[in-house]
């Protein structure tokens, strides 16, 4: 059974249906929620479900703190979901091909800095995009690089907003990741 922590920053709706596919696996099993934000809703997600969570300052993540809990913990992997500091690089190289990322768009466009959240969604509906997706990829240390593991695309139209089509996006995270995940271990 491999030990799954999750990171994340925000809400966790991706963290919430990794959580509850992982709760019927013989393969994994979530151990650890992680957040850098104190009041992050992820949080609360993970007591529902009974994960214990551990919260960090991107200082005390630079000192070494998450990777102690890591190694404490004996997690075998690393998911990103909505996680938005830049991992160091003791961290990404503690888990060599076994930390992985989920980004809001078809790598390798729209990724990189500044490239998280509503501003990939609004960068292409202003591109004029015909069509988004997701990547799902392994961490290297630098953003939004690493090796692709799965995409999916959805159609977007002209009446679609830069919140349409965040929704249609989320709809995919939701409906591959856990199970992307799910196939790595
Ligand atoms: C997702 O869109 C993910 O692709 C990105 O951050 C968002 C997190 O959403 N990296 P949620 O917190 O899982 O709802």
């Amino acid at each position: 059974m491999k030990r799954l922590a999750i990171l994340a920053s925000g809400s966790g709706s991706n963290a919430e249906k990794i959580m509850e596919h992982f709760q019927n696996s013989e393969k994994g099993k979530v151990v650890l929620v992680a957040s850098n934000k104190a009041g992050a809703y992820v949080l609360e997600r993970a007591k529902k479900f009974q994960v214990p969570t551990f919260t960090f300052t991107k200082k005390e993540m630079e000192e070494g703190i998450l990777l102690k809990k890591l190694e404490e913990e004996q997690i075998d992997w690393v998911i990103l979901a909505g996680f938005l500091l830049k991992i160091p690089d003791a961290l990404t190289r503690a888990f060599p091909d076994h930390m992985v990322n989920i980004h809001p768009a078809l790598l390798p466009k729209y990724g990189g800095k500044g490239m998280y959240g509503a501003h990939v969604h609004e960068a292409v509906k202003a591109a004029g995009e015909k069509e988004t997706g997701i990547t799902i990829h392994l961490v290297n240390e630098n953003y939004d690089e690493g090796k692709i593991i799965f995409q999916a695309h959805t159609a977007i139209d002209e009446l679609d907003t830069p919140d349409s089509i965040a929704a249609k996006v989320h709809e995919l995270e939701h409906k591959y990741f856990p199970k992307v995940i799910e196939g790595l271990l």
